[in-house]
């Protein structure tokens, strides 16, 4: 039913039990206020800001995320491999090589409209098997006649990727939607041929940190090039994301908004040992 009245809340990069925590209380009122029919969360950080377990998986499900999608730290925790089989609306980077866990595309319904996801990685500054403009070629021909509407993630470093796979599928599919940066990006448009985009959607998650590390531990590995032990940030917390209003005419969109939304509950008590450890920042 591609007339059908549809939208799409895409949320960017939950970071961390911060990031769970800040997506669960914010999502019931972005609910009442926007009424989406999907909601589509990036859950690549959601373990301590690196990775995903199934446990995480389910609350997130649990609290009615319609599909989670993933990028370069899928496979971080080992937990996470068979789930990823197991499991039809978790997807992680068409583009990763075929014996790698998971899979990339999958197809969701709510209300009688069928919404096809997609999650890519670019090939710049991140290991993906094959190239995400052909691998996109073959998973819109996949996803034929199946949906009335296709969300692309592409999950990549370089901005200008992101911006050649929207041009590359305007027209195609109803939104391209960026991530990986955790930095949002202010050019959010529809584009002439009716596909939604914006090159990053942002985080969910601190912040008041460096991409979700503690500000002051990045800084220190910054300034010194020595190795140092990294947290997860807890301070200042927004929930980034963007709303896409779906056409009636299959794989277009009329609007994208995003929703850059603060959350003062810091009351909350902090998940213990939310910790992130690598050598530098990592989105
Ligand atoms: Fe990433
Ligand atoms: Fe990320």
């Amino acid at each position: 039913m591609a007339d059908a009245p549809a939208s799409i809340l895409f949320v960017g990069d939950v970071v961390g039990g911060l990031g769970r925590r800040t997506l669960l209380a914010l999502l019931p009122g972005l609910r009442a206020a926007h009424d989406p029919t999907f909601v589509v969360v990036n859950g690549e950080n959601a373990a301590g800001g690196l990775g995903i377990t199934p446990k995480i998986a389910d609350e997130l499900f649990a609290a009615g995320v319609d599909v989670i999608t993933l990028g370069n730290h899928t496979y971080h925790r080992r937990e996470i491999f068979a789930y990823l089989d197991a499991h039809e609306h978790i997807v992680r980077p068409s583009n990763y090589l075929a014996a790698q866990p998971g899979h990339g595309h999958t197809i969701v319904e709510r209300g009688g409209v069928r919404l096809g996801v997609v999650n890519l990685s670019g090939n710049v500054f991140l290991q993906a098997g094959r190239p995400a403009f052909t691998e996109a070629d073959t998973v819109l021909g996949k996803l034929e006649g199946r949906c009335d509407h296709i969300l692309v993630d592409m999950h990549a470093e370089a901005t200008s990727e992101k911006v050649g796979l929207g041009w590359y599928l305007d027209g195609q599919v109803t939104a391209v939607v960026g991530t990986h940066t955790h930095v949002p990006t202010n050019d959010a448009r529809v584009l002439p041929q009716g596909t939604a985009y914006i090159t990053d959607v942002g985080m969910t998650g601190p912040r008041g940190g460096v991409i979700g590390v503690k500000k002051e531990q990045a800084i220190q590995t910054m300034r010194t090039h020595m190795r140092v032990p990294f947290e997860t940030s807890e301070e200042d917390p927004w929930l980034m994301g963007v709303l896409i209003t779906c056409a009636a005419r299959r794989n277009q969109a009329t609007a994208i908004e995003p929703l850059l939304v603060p959350w003062d509950g810091l009351d909350a008590a902090p998940s213990a040992g939310a910790s992130a450890r690598a050598a530098a920042p990592s989105s």
